[in-house]
């Protein structure tokens, strides 16, 4: 069953890729999707990269551009030069083709790449201004393959131009748009015969045999990683919509918190099994809050006594809600804990460390962090820099350190695109 879907969504990919072709270009047969990929793959593999990065840099190429099906076919098919309007709505197929590849776990790392593949090694890329090594080495490796074949593919609005000048025209932007270090690799790979501009080389079918359509990803057989549990997500994260709906200040909030949590699970080394749990935890932390009356939740000062007591309530509600669903009373259970604090300053049992599940101490740490950098009806929000700081301070005291630690040591460009691509 693993096994076809992967060659599912590896065929998916690539007709993806082919179809977008067809819809961008007068010529479906230039392929340039397809090459891109290829030659990114050659690349990936000259560098040393792992397997199973090659076989996901290849997936990018052919769906780097996916973000233009949300663009006016009418302006990718202008004659002319795109005016500066034109030209900023379609800068946004990046961001709009990484939101795409994130619905699919399998294509979560490649989210960022394609999000990136207009950043600069200079700098003056977009959507996130990256520069040097901000920019992931696929990116890297992308950009410069995308620029030399888009040079060689006829377009309506120029000429196409020989791949000996396409090659002359990424030199010149040798340590600007690109790394030197790829461009030169290019250049060689090319002179080496193991890159044919234009065509399939008799090295990437080989390549393909060896590295493309396998299983890299490695699932338990259970319940949790099996399709149990992740084939339930499209109903969870509905739920999830519900809670965050209630209240417009926390539009979004239980997908962040979700978010957030998985990214920590993963950097700490958790199990799959584990990452789910943290992941759907996250989703549903705050089902509690849909008990809290909109005159307290929405309220412009502090909270009084009475007020605040129903707020710290609201852990003990999420969990009697989900303990009532099939399989989830451990997923309750941590959804109970997730305001408690290491010192026992939390709520609403005052637990200390070793009373605290490790999950939830995962949720509580990007909750809190949600929480400092959204805007809330009695304060406004701080950003990412300041809840860093507050974060730090509560390391080993309130926060798990470790878990802490994770998320202050990753850059705040991270987390925007980390949100951006999963909730817009
Ligand atoms: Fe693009
Ligand atoms: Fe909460
Ligand atoms: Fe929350």
């Amino acid at each position: 069953m693993d096994l076809n879907r992967n060659l599912l969504l590896s065929q998916c990919l690539e007709a993806l890729g082919l179809v977008l072709e067809y819809d961008l270009n007068d010529h479906p047969s230039h392929q340039h999707a397809v090459r891109v990929g290829e030659s990114c793959a050659l690349i990936a593999e000259k560098l040393g990269l792992p397997p199973e990065r090659i076989q996901q840099i290849y997936y990018a190429g052919l769906i780097h551009d996916i973000g233009k099906i949300s663009i006016d076919i009418n302006i990718l098919r202008q004659k002319r030069k795109l005016t500066a309007d034109e030209f900023t709505h379609v800068k946004k197929h990046s961001v709009t083709g990484s939101r795409i590849a994130a619905a699919l776990p399998e294509l979560s790392d490649l989210s960022f790449w394609i999000r990136w593949h207009h950043e600069k090694w200079d700098g003056t890329g977009y959507p996130d201004g990256l520069a040097g090594v901000q920019i992931p080495v696929e990116v890297q490796i992308m950009s410069a393959v995308d620029c030399f074949d888009s040079l060689q593919t006829p377009r309506l609005d120029r000429d196409k131009i020989t791949a000996a000048e396409a090659e002359e025209v990424i030199k010149q932007q040798r340590g600007t748009a690109f790394n030197p270090v790829i461009v030169d690799i290019i250049s060689q790979m090319i002179a080496d015969g193991e890159i044919t501009p234009g065509k399939s080389s008799d090295k990437f079918i080989e390549l393909k045999k060896k590295h493309l359509n396998r299983i890299y990803r490695q699932s338990t057989d259970n319940y949790w990683s099996g399709i149990g549990m992740t084939g339930m997500y499209p109903i969870l994260r509905l739920f999830a919509r519900v809670i965050d709906a209630k209240h417009e200040y926390t539009q979004g909030h239980s997908t962040r918190v979700s978010i957030l949590s998985r990214y920590i699970a993963q950097k700490a080394g958790f199990s799959v099994d584990d990452i789910i749990k943290v992941e759907i935890a996250g989703l549903l932390h705050d089902a509690g809050k849909i008990s809290i009356p909109h005159e307290v939740l929405d309220k412009k000062n502090i909270p009084d006594n009475t007020e605040w007591e129903i707020i710290r309530n609201h852990p003990v509600h999420s969990c009697n809600i989900l303990s009532n669903i099939y399989l989830m009373s451990e997923i309750a259970q941590i959804t109970k804990q997730h305001h408690e604090r290491l010192d026992g300053s939390g709520y609403p049992a005052g637990e200390v460390e070793k009373g605290i599940s490790i999950l939830a101490q995962i949720i509580a740490v990007s909750d809190s962090f949600d929480a400092m950098t959204s805007e809330r009806s009695y304060r406004k929000r701080r950003n990412i820099e300041a809840a860093y700081r507050e974060i730090a301070d509560g390391a080993g005291i309130i926060y798990n350190r470790e878990f802490a630690d994770i998320l202050t040591s990753t850059p705040p460009y991270y987390i925007n695109a980390l949100f951006d691509m999963h909730i817009g």
